[in-house]
């Protein structure tokens, strides 16, 4: 590629590899994983595929290949940075107990390589290095050695697993240099975070059990994951997911709106398009399970714009970003109705601060408050310990 690629480009380029070489593939689901899988959102692309990664026939074959939108709650502290979004698509390949995973590596390489021209001397790889259970992915490493990439070993980094029980495996994970075009590429995934994680390329090969101990699967199995916004990012250049095409519009539109610096911009921006994205595929705010992620979202991108100016009303969301949000996730549902979700939740959340800020003011919650303040708050009045925080924050 020598010019800038879209995101559309990407993706084209990306299922049009593994196509080529005999994928299926396969239509990504929604955010909500099947009724049996305990877990509250899907948050990998090889969620869906489990029973299949087990040993159960897929109807589309051994080969599959898809773009699955996923969400991750584990990494809500890291986002504003550059890298982590709540709501992301994985690309994913699969060997369904047919191909080998250094033959997985080898297509990796050459996607990234020649697909997508990220020269080798900006790409670093890890391998596991082995523990007391599992002896060192020998194989992998001679692969990457052979394609003239520096490997790092690592023992819990790239050991994958779903759960404490479940499909796990070793892992082999592919960076590439994000530092400036001048600078050389320096120290070691581990010791430099201008080494960006791409691509994961898990050896499904055990199942973990109950009882701790570790069984090999009779059909091992490939499951790739590979981050599309980080990639893009890479590809077009940049230094932050928010720079690249799949974020125009937001970087577009919301300066002129919401004054806001860099890190709560971002914050904003990834909450309310995550919480877009979850509301499109049918979750509604709750004090439990997927509705209470979501009303987590609104509230931390409201807390956010209200510490400023607390007029600021997600009424005023330009039409532009739900439409953009939900076509570009496929998303059927009207972007009228997500935007009447958001203004409620923003209605309720208004009125539980409004009644939160009559309580503090008593007499009572004058000086610092204890465990027992905090738990009166939160049993009588319904305020969460963070939301007082949030209040008493002069
Ligand atoms: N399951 C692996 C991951 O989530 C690869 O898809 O990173």
């Amino acid at each position: 590629m020598t010019t800038t690629p879209t995101t559309d480009e990407i993706l084209g380029t990306f299922t049009d590899f593994f196509r080529e070489r005999g994928h299926e593939p396969v239509s990504g689901g929604t955010l909500l994983p099947p009724p049996s899988d305990p877990v509250l959102f899907t948050t990998s692309g090889m969620h869906r595929l489990t029973p299949y990664l087990e040993g159960r026939p897929h109807p589309q074959g051994r080969r599959l290949v898809d773009v699955q939108r996923c969400l991750r709650t584990t990494d809500l502290d890291e986002v504003g940075d550059r890298t982590h979004l709540t709501v992301f698509e994985m690309l994913g390949s699969w060997s369904l107990g047919d191909y080998g995973h250094t033959q997985s590596l080898r297509w990796g390489y050459e996607l990234l390589h020649d697909g997508f021209g990220i020269p080798r001397e900006r790409m670093h790889v890890s391998v596991f290095g082995g523990d007391d259970e599992v002896g060192p992915d020998h194989e992998s490493l001679r692969q990457w050695q052979e394609l003239g990439l520096p490997v790092e070993l690592t023992r819990d980094d790239n050991w994958w697993s779903h759960g404490p029980v479940g499909l796990c495996g070793p892992d082999s994970e592919i960076f590439v240099w994000t530092g400036n075009p001048g600078t050389p590429p320096q120290g070691t995934p581990t010791t430099d975070p201008r080494w960006v994680e791409v691509w994961n390329h898990v050896s499904m090969r055990y199942r973990r059990l109950e009882d701790g101990g570790l069984q090999p699967l009779e059909q091992p199995c490939v499951d790739t994951g590979m981050g599309l916004e980080r990639l893009v990012t890479v590809l077009q250049g940049h230094d932050s997911v928010y720079d690249t095409d799949l974020f125009e519009p937001w970087t577009r539109l919301l300066p002129p709106l919401w004054n806001l610096g860099e890190t709560p911009r971002r914050l904003v921006c990834d909450h309310l398009r995550s919480g877009i994205v979850v509301i499109g595929d049918g979750v509604r705010p709750s004090p439990t399970g997927r509705g209470y992620v979501l009303r987590r979202l609104i509230r931390r991108a409201l807390t956010t714009l209200w510490r400023d100016d607390p007029s600021r009303t997600l009424s005023d969301l330009p039409e532009e970003l739900l439409g953009h949000t939900l076509d570009h996730f496929r998303q059927p549902r009207g972007s009228s109705e997500v935007r009447q979700v958001l203004v409620e939740e923003e209605r309720r959340f208004g009125r539980l601060l409004e009644r939160g800020r009559r309580v503090l003011d008593g007499p009572r919650f004058d000086g610092p408050l204890s465990d027992e303040d905090y738990r009166y708050l939160h049993d009588t009045h319904g305020l969460p310990r963070d939301l007082v925080v949030t209040l008493r924050i002069p």
